[in-house]
C-alpha cells in the first residue's frame, strides 16, 4: 500500500521535535508500492525529495517544499544459515534497536555494540552508523532499494556502497535518487567481541560474563548515562562529526592540550574528540534561547522545548566559529540540515 498526504506536520517525525510542514508526505510498505506510486503519480521530476526514517539524524530549519517518502517496510527474514553465519534481511521500516535486540536474543553477533542507536534500518547503511568500536559496514552483505529516476530495483554489495565514517554512496552521489528498502546483514554465530572502546569492557563485567546480552546491556547503560533520551529531550545524537586531521596537526594540539583524546585511523590521519574540544571551549551545558549543548555530552545539541530548527542551527554556527577561532579546527555537522 502507499498513502500520500499533503501539508503534513513533521513535529513527531523528527527526534529534535521541530515544527515544520512537508508539502507532500508519502508512506510505502514495499518497494513495489513505491514503484507503483511513482508510475501512477509521475511526481514532478524537479521536486525535492527526502527519505525519512525515524528522523533521528536531521534538523528541519524550514518547511519542506517537496516530497518526503517514509518507508514503512516491515519484516526480518532469515535468508541463509550455516554453522558459522546467518544472513538476515530487515525491512527499511524496522526499528533498528528492535532488530539488534532480536539478533542478540538469537545469539547472532555483530550488531550488539550498536545497541540503542535511534532510527530505522533504512537509514543504517546511509549513515554507516557506528558506536563503541563498531561500524555497521562490517556486517552489511547487501543493500537493496529502488532508483527513483529509473524505477528499477537495485542491490549494492558492500564495495559499491562506498562506506566511510558516517557516510556512503546513498548520502552523497545517490542522495534523493536511491531509496533503501531493505538491508541484508551477515552475522556470526561464533562472534568475536569488541570491547576495546573506552570503559566498555569494565561495564560489561559489571553484568557478569562476556556475552552478547551483557555487551548489549553495557552499551545501553553507557548510552543512557551520557546521551539524552529523544522521547524526553529533543536531540539527534552527535550533532558534529569527530574531525579527522593529520598526525602533525593532532600532535600540535596534543602539545598544548596533552589530555585531548585522539584515535589514529591509519594513513597518517588521526580522529580527535570533538566533544572534548567543545567542552574545552566552554560550551558544555550552555544554552542560547531554547537551544542548548547537552550537559553530559558536548557533542549533542538539544531542544529545551519549543526551539525552532533555526535556533538550533544558529547555536551550531556559533560553536563552529568559536572552535575554529580557539582550536583552528573546522567542525563538520553530522546531522543533516534540511531546508537551508
Ligand atoms: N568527551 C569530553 N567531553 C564531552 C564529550 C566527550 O571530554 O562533552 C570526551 C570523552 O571523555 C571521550 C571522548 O571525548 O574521551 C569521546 O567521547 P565518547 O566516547 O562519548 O564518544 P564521541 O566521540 O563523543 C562517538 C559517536 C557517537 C557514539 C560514541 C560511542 C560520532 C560523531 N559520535 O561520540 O555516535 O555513540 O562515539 O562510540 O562519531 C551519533 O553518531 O549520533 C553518536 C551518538
Amino acid at each position: 500500500m502507499y498513502q500520500q498526504t499533503h501539508n503534513f506536520s513533521l513535529k513527531s517525525s523528527n527526534t529534535f521535535g521541530i515544527s515544520a510542514i512537508a508539502k507532500h508526505y508519502l508512506t510505502v510498505d514495499s518497494p513495489e508500492e513505491l514503484i507503483r506510486f511513482l508510475r501512477e503519480n509521475n511526481p514532478a521530476g524537479k521536486e525535492k525529495r527526502l527519505f525519512l526514517g525515524a528522523g533521528s539524524n536531521l534538523l528541519f530549519v524550514n518547511n519542506f517544499d517537496g516530497l518526503i517518502i517514509h518507508p514503512e517496510i516491515p519484516g526480518i527474514r532469515l535468508i541463509t544459515e550455516n554453522k558459522d553465519i546467518v544472513e538476515v534481511e530487515a525491512g527499511a521500516g524496522v526499528v533498528w534497536d528492535n532488530f539488534v535486540d532480536s539478533c542478540v536474543k538469537k545469539g547472532w553477533g555483530g550488531v550488539e555494540n550498536l545497541s540503542l542507536i535511534p532510527g530505522n534500518v533504512g537509514a543504517v547503511p546511509v549513515q554507516n552508523i557506528g558506536a563503541y568500536g563498531a561500524e555497521v559496514e562490517s556486517v552489511i552483505a547487501e543493500v537493496r532499494g529502488v532508483n527513483l529516476d529509473t524505477l528499477e530495483n537495485k542491490s549494492f554489495n558492500p564495495a559499491e556502497c562506498k562506506f566511510g565514517y558516517r557516510t556512503s554512496i546513498f548520502k552523497v552521489e545517490l542522495k534523493e535518487q536511491f531509496m533503501v528498502t531493505s538491508v541484508v546483514f551477515r552475522l556470526s554465530k561464533q562472534p568475536e567481541y569488541r570491547l576495546e572502546y573506552g570503559a566498555l569492557e569494565t561495564e560489561v563485567c559489571k553484568f557478569g560474563e562476556k556475552n552478547l546480552q551483557n555487551i548489549r546491556k553495557a552499551v545501553i547503560a553507557i548510552r543512557e548515562s551520557k546521551l539524552p533520551d529523544p522521547m524526553k529531550i529533543g536531540n539527534a545524537g552527535s550533532f558534529f562529526k569527530n574531525p579527522v586531521v593529520s598526525e602533525a596537526a593532532a600532535n600540535a594540539l596534543k602539545n598544548v592540550y596533552p589530555d585531548l583524546p585522539v584515535y589514529p585511523v591509519g594513513s597518517g590521519l588521526v580522529k580527535i574528540a570533538a566533544g572534548w574540544i567543545i567542552e574545552k571551549a566552554g560550551w558544555k551545558g550552555k544554552s542560547i534561547g531554547n537551544a542548548a549543548v547537552h550537559d553530559k555530552q558536548a557533542l549533542v545539541l538539544i531542544n529545551n522545548g519549543g526551539a525552532s530548527g533555526k535556533e538550533i542551527f544558529e547555536l551550531s554556527e556559533i560553536i563552529l566559529k568559536d572552535v575554529l577561532l580557539k582550536f583552528n579546527i573546522e567542525l563538520e555537522r553530522e546531522v543533516q540540515v534540511i531546508g537551508d
